[in-house]
Formats: structure tokens, sequence, C-alpha cells
């Protein structure tokens, strides 16, 4: 069973995704600065520690002391949007993801990061800043640029996911994956209910 910190929890839409993943695990914490998004996070999911912090507050030892071997985090996006001014690292709504960057190295139980962030991330210097921290710390990645349309849900909104294990362990799917483009043979390793035809 994955102990996952859900950073940047918001109302929970990634405590929600684990849920249907199928993949067995349990938020053992949330922490998000936005008091509104906590009250619904908090009506959604009671049971969870949910932190009322701002991320950059965090600190390894109590990191380290929930035990967690993932973490699921969607960033700010607004840094990278390609309808924003693009500042990117140079924006404040950065700083907070260059601080978790920080930490990971020094997260010793840490197996799998997910990040999700706008397309116009895997363009920034900031998707180069992860990269980097995931190499340091000896993760293997895949990145790829997705759409809801692809899994049979009538809406256009293409995401950046980067998913990363620690090198011992492997991705269920091998496949080279080219400009971001997931290939149509890893839709048949997902739950067979979300295919369809938009
Ligand atoms: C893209 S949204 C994430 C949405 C979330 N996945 C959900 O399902 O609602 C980004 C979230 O990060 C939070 N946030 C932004 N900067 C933060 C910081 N420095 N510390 C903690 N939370 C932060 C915002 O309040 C917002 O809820």
């Amino acid at each position: 069973m994955m102990r996952v910190l859900e950073l940047y929890s918001g109302i929970g839409g990634m405590h929600y995704a684990l849920q249907e993943s199928g993949v067995e695990g349990n938020i053992v914490a949330a922490v998000d600065i936005n008091t509104i998004a906590n009250s619904v996070y908090k009506h959604n999911f009671p049971n969870v520690l949910l932190m009322n912090r701002n991320i950059q507050s965090l600190v390894v030892q109590e990191i380290n002391d929930l035990s967690i071997d993932t973490i699921l985090m969607s960033p700010p996006c607004q840094p990278y949007t390609r309808v924003g001014l693009q500042k990117d690292i140079s924006d404040n709504r950065s700083s907070s993801l260059s601080s978790v960057l920080e930490l990971i190295p020094r997260i010793q139980s840490l197996k799998y990061v997910l990040l999700e962030n706008v397309k116009g991330f895997e363009k920034s210097e900031m998707r180069n800043t992860v990269l980097k921290c995931m190499n340091d710390c000896r993760f293997h990645y895949k990145e790829v640029i997705v759409s809801p349309c692809q899994f049979g849900i009538p809406n256009t909104r293409y995401r950046y996911y980067l998913l990363a294990k620690r090198k011992d362990h492997k991705f269920c799917f091998d496949h080279f994956i080219s400009n971001f483009h997931l290939p149509e043979d890893v839709l048949k390793v997902l739950p067979k209910k979300y295919f369809g035809e938009c």
C-alpha cells in the first residue's frame, strides 16, 4: 500500500484520481495554502491530515516522519501557461516547487513522483530543473501530454504529466515516448472503462 503525500491538494482532485486508478494507496497528508479549497478537501476527505500551510514552510524532518513513498502534486500553472506571461522560474508562484525540489533528495523513503501541469510546462526552465532533480536522485521518468479526450471523456484539455520512479522500480510499459505522445498501445494497460470515442 503506497503512502502518499498530496501537495497542492486543492479540493482533492489527485486524491480522487488515486482512488479511481485502483492503485492501492493511502493519502497520509495533504498540503495547500488556500483555506476555501481546504474546507472543500476536508469535506471530501475528513480523515486525511490536511495541512493549511505554505509548502515552502515544509521541512524534511516532518516529511520523513510521515514515511511517505509517493508524492502527487499539481503545482500552480500560472508561471508556465501558454496564455500567461510565462515568467517561469522568475515567477514567485514557482518558488514553492523549487523548495519541493530541494526537499526531494532528502526524503529517504520516496520512490514515486507524479507531477501534473499545463501544456507549456514541457518548454519551461522549471521542467529542466525538475528533470535535473530526478536524475540527481536516480529516478527514471516518463513525460506525457494527454487530454481527457484520449480516455473517452469529452473534454479537450491537454495536460503535462511527469511519472517518476526510483531506478530500482520498473514502469509497467517500456515504450519510448516521443515528443510527449502517449503510444496507443500504452492505453491498453489502463483501465478499460475509460476508453471510448469523443
Ligand atoms: C493547480 S491547483 C491544484 C488543484 C488540485 N489538484 C485540486 O484538485 O484542486 C494549485 C493549488 O496549489 C495551491 N498553492 C499554490 N501555492 C501554494 C503554496 N506555496 N503552498 C501551498 N499551496 C499552494 C493553490 O491554493 C491551489 O489549490
